[in-house]
């Protein structure tokens, strides 16, 4: 396994978000645990997708070799991010809470990612993951508190996403009660952040 790392920004704040902060701090913290490491940044709202639809879905299914112009450069949308994921054993995930689950641009993410065939299959058995080798980090930013509750919607959606691509080695950062005072604020990142170093440590 090497140890480079994907590193995902999904906050509408960009520079100002905290689970922008949480993942800058993670990557800080992994490049002097691991010098030699490389790091790629995505940031899925300075460089929004665009929503999933019948057309790019159609490209995918067409034999490349027979797409069109159009069909190659929709397929090259998901094409492009796969690569990417593949190419990295290590994915850390800036998570905002927004409106009680994840941001539109991180779905749209999401929905480039899982592709029949490429990143899971369909067997007699079930569905099986494709994407092995992976580690992958959500670090959470949240407004309330919801860590353990039903109304936590993130969790358990993303495990059950990651391992239906055949990522099961999931971990999760919390910083809740980022809106309920600034004491409470600072107390929540500084406990993140002090957790995102005991794990990479
Ligand atoms: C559009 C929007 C919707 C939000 N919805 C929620 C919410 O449903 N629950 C919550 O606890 N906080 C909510 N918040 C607060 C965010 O979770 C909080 O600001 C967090 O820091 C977001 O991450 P970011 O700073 O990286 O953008 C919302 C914030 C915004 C801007």
């Amino acid at each position: 396994m090497s140890n480079n790392v994907l590193a995902i920004y999904n906050s509408l704040m960009g520079e100002n978000g905290n689970s922008t902060a949480l993942v800058k701090q993670f990557v800080q913290d992994w490049q002097h645990k691991h010098p030699n490491s490389e790091v790629t940044s995505r940031d899925l709202v300075q460089n929004a997708l665009p929503h999933l639809s019948l057309a790019e879905m159609g490209a995918w299914m067409t034999p490349a070799e027979q797409r069109n112009e159009e069909q190659q450069q929709l397929a090259a949308l998901s094409d492009n991010l796969i690569k990417e994921l593949l190419a990295h054993d290590v994915i850390v995930i800036g998570m905002p809470l927004y409106n009680f689950g994840i941001s539109s641009q991180f779905k749209a993410w999401l929905d480039r990612i899982a592709r029949a065939g490429v990143t899971f299959k369909y067997t007699e058995t079930g569905p099986v993951g494709l994407v092995s080798g992976k580690k992958v980090y959500v670090l959470a930013a949240r407004g309330g508190l919801y860590q353990g509750t039903d109304k936590d919607t993130q969790t358990k959606y993303l495990q059950d996403f990651f391992n239906f691509i055949g990522i099961s080695e999931i971990e999760f950062v919390y910083a809740e009660a980022l809106a309920m005072g600034d004491d409470s604020k600072q107390q929540a990142l500084a406990a993140a952040k002090q957790q995102i170093q005991q794990k990479i440590a």
